[in-house]
């Protein structure tokens, strides 16, 4: 099996020597398939943003390997190839932060044009990206810093999906939007996923988004992976994830609280659709 992405014994020490030493990855093995949604959860400090940063060369690793396409994304000289940088796109936490240009088109547009593409390449991808994450075509020549913090985010969005990169990670994409708002960017990025066939990383610390979407959670803990698996693979230790401090589906929840009081439904659900299912099979089979 060749996977697009994969870290081997990938170690991350901030503040090496200094009173402040801190491990933030301890070697981390990890695989993403090609064309998968990754769900990385854990909470605040344990390491997920440290891991998608070395994704795309923004860090060095203290120790290990980061592998895309099964090969180094460091060179003998030491130096991150361009090629990494285009091919796996990172929307960090709070992107809006970053946007600089006087109009949307140019913000999103800034991406590949440091690809070095054509300018009519560039104007079908600022428009398919506008598209992408429901921005109107008329809003291309407006400024950015007039919109609204959900609408400044799918700029920032737009301006990596506008590279098309094999690979596209998101930090905490949601965070700090009302649910309306939250719900929209995930179901946008689902259609990304499902219009491209891009592999998909995002991180979130909430369980309910991410377990809906996802094919695989990465669970961090404390700078090592905890649970890594399909979501019903990893609900299936729900009380390894409520120790370590991190929450579950509320439906899974539930089904736990039905287990303890005698009725034998499957532990590992998290969806409601499958709960209301397993429940009637229960009802039916008495
Ligand atoms: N630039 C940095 N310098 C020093 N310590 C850092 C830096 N970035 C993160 N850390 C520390 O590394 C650990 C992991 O942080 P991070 O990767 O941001 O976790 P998460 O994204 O899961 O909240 C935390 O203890 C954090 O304080
Ligand atoms: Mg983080």
């Amino acid at each position: 099996m060749s996977y697009i992405l994969e870290t081997r014994g990938l170690t991350q020490v901030y503040g090496a020597g200094t009173p402040f030493e801190r491990t933030a990855l301890d070697h981390v093995d990890i695989q993403v398939e090609k064309g998968e949604i990754l769900g990385v959860i854990g909470h605040t400090g344990s390491g997920k943003s440290t891991l998608i940063q070395h994704f795309n060369g923004l860090l060095k690793p203290t120790e290990g390997e980061v592998l895309l396409n099964g090969r180094s994304i460091w060179d003998e000289k030491g130096k991150c190839s361009r090629k990494t940088r285009f091919e796996v796109g990172l929307v960090f936490q709070y992107p809006e932060y970053q946007l600089f240009e006087e109009t949307i088109a140019k913000d999103i547009a800034f991406g590949p044009t440091n690809m070095g593409l054509s300018e009519s390449e560039i104007k079908t991808r600022v428009a398919e990206a506008m598209d992408f994450v429901g921005l109107d075509p008329s809003m291309a020549g407006q400024s950015p810093f007039a919109l609204s913090g959900g609408q400044k985010r799918r700029v920032a969005i737009a301006g990596v999906i506008a590279m098309r990169p094999a690979v596209l990670i998101l930090d905490e994409p949601t965070a700090g939007l009302d649910p309306a708002g939250r719900d929209e960017i995930l179901a946008q990025i689902r259609d990304y996923h499902a219009r491209t066939g891009a592999t998909v990383l995002i991180v979130s610390h909430s369980m309910e988004d991410i377990a809906r979407m996802a094919d695989r959670l990465l669970v961090m803990n404390q700078a090592h992976v905890m649970l890594c698996g399909t979501p019903r693979e990893v609900f299936a230790h729900a009380e390894e994830i409520v120790a370590a401090g991190l929450d579950i589906p509320e439906i899974t929840k539930v089904i736990r609280e039905l287990n303890r009081r005698g009725i034998p439904l499957d532990p590992s659900i998290y969806t409601v659709e499958d709960a209301v299912r397993a429940i009637r099979a229960y009802k039916e089979g008495r």
